[in-house]
């Protein structure tokens, strides 16, 4: 296969071209190094990077007319100051709309769209299920969510996979980064009163290889179903740092832009897809850390404004959804 991964460099597409380019597929990227590394995607023979941004549409004509992919994984996105709506708008919308026609255009199989569950926003039902009317509420949400629709309209075959909050190598977004950081740092941390389940990155790709290779369109949630409270991931990094508290960490309301409880429904991905989730929730976080001890941690970005303690003494933890 012929794979755009535009955002390559960040947490999802690099985990993914790691997997891929020993498999012998041909992978070209575009990334404009936002929020991802270019360090990470090293020259390999079968992978080229290019610096751009989806949003520059002749930019994204001459990749597409000079790579001829026969897929495309949409993996760019902008998210990282919750008050940018336009730079949200650009990349979110107008870039997506840009590998929506260019893919068109091109001829191309299959788009594979990595969505937020945010989509969802304040859901009526939890676990959510894939049939729950989208209602976004965020910058981040809106823009994804628009970029969804217009690939799902483009009429080259798509899947959209509404994820849970996937966990592993390069993860530099939410509370396990923000934990291990801090408290490795002797930092005081605290933690926001909500729920959210957690995908391993090892049974996120298992899925992608599933996506890229089937036939299946339309939306999917992934996620293992399971809710965790952000209590719970602080425990276990605890626990895996051998830290010893002088007092409970605080416990802080959610803030302004923020859902108190997203678990995803992942029964119709299972049933059609025949995917099943290998790993537990404690196993996910261990593995993560685990990388963070032999790799070390990078910069953290967030889509969400940092929360307020009610605690003087309390420093912000960011969170992803
Ligand atoms: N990680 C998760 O758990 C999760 C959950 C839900 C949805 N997603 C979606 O999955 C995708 C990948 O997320 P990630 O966690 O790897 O994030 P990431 O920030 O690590 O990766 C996003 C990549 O897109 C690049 N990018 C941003 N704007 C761009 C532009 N205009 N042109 C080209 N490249 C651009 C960034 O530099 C980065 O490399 C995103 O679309 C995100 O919305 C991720």
């Amino acid at each position: 296969m012929r794979i755009l991964v535009t955002g390559g460099a960040g947490c999802l597409g690099s985990n993914l071209i790691e997997t891929w380019l020993p498999c012998g597929h041909e992978i070209f990227v575009i990334d404009n190094f936002a929020t991802g590394n270019p360090e990470v995607l090293p020259a390999q023979p079968g992978m080229t990077v290019v610096k751009g941004t989806v949003v520059d549409r002749a930019l994204m004509d001459d990749v597409f007319e000079r790579f001829m992919p026969t897929h495309v994984v949409h993996a760019a996105a902008a998210y990282k100051d919750p008050d940018d709506w336009r730079e949200d708008a650009r990349t979110n919308i107008e870039g997506t709309i840009n590998v929506a026609q260019a893919s068109r255009r091109f001829g191309v199989e299959r788009i594979v769209y990595l969505q937020t569950a945010l989509c969802y926003g304040r859901p009526h039902v939890v676990p959510i299920p894939v049939e729950h009317p989208v209602a976004p509420f965020t910058s981040y949400g809106i823009s994804k969510t628009a970029g969804e629709s217009y690939l799902l309209m483009s009429g080259v075959n798509t899947v959209s996979l509404r994820l849970a909050n996937v966990t592993g190598p390069r993860l530099a977004i939410g509370p396990i980064p923000t934990f291990y950081k801090r408290l490795k740092a002797g930092e005081q941390c605290f933690c926001s009163g909500t729920i959210r389940d957690f995908l391993d990155m090892e049974d996120f790709v298992a899925l992608m290889d599933r996506v890229i290779q089937g036939s299946a369109s339309g939306v999917y949630n992934v996620s293992t179903g399971e809710g965790h409270s952000i209590k719970d991931i602080f425990d276990v990094v605890v626990d895996h740092l051998g830290v010893e508290l002088d007092t409970p960490v605080p416990i802080v309301p959610p803030g302004a832009d923020d859902v108190p409880a997203v678990v995803l429904d992942p029964s119709k991905t299972v049933r059609e897809l025949g995917w099943t989730p290998q790993y537990s929730f404690e196993a996910t976080i261990r593995r993560t850390l685990a990388w963070y001890d032999a790799h070390g941690t990078s910069d953290i970005h967030s889509h969400l404004r940092v929360p307020v303690p009610n605690d003087d003494d309390g420093v912000p933890a960011r969170r992803s959804g």
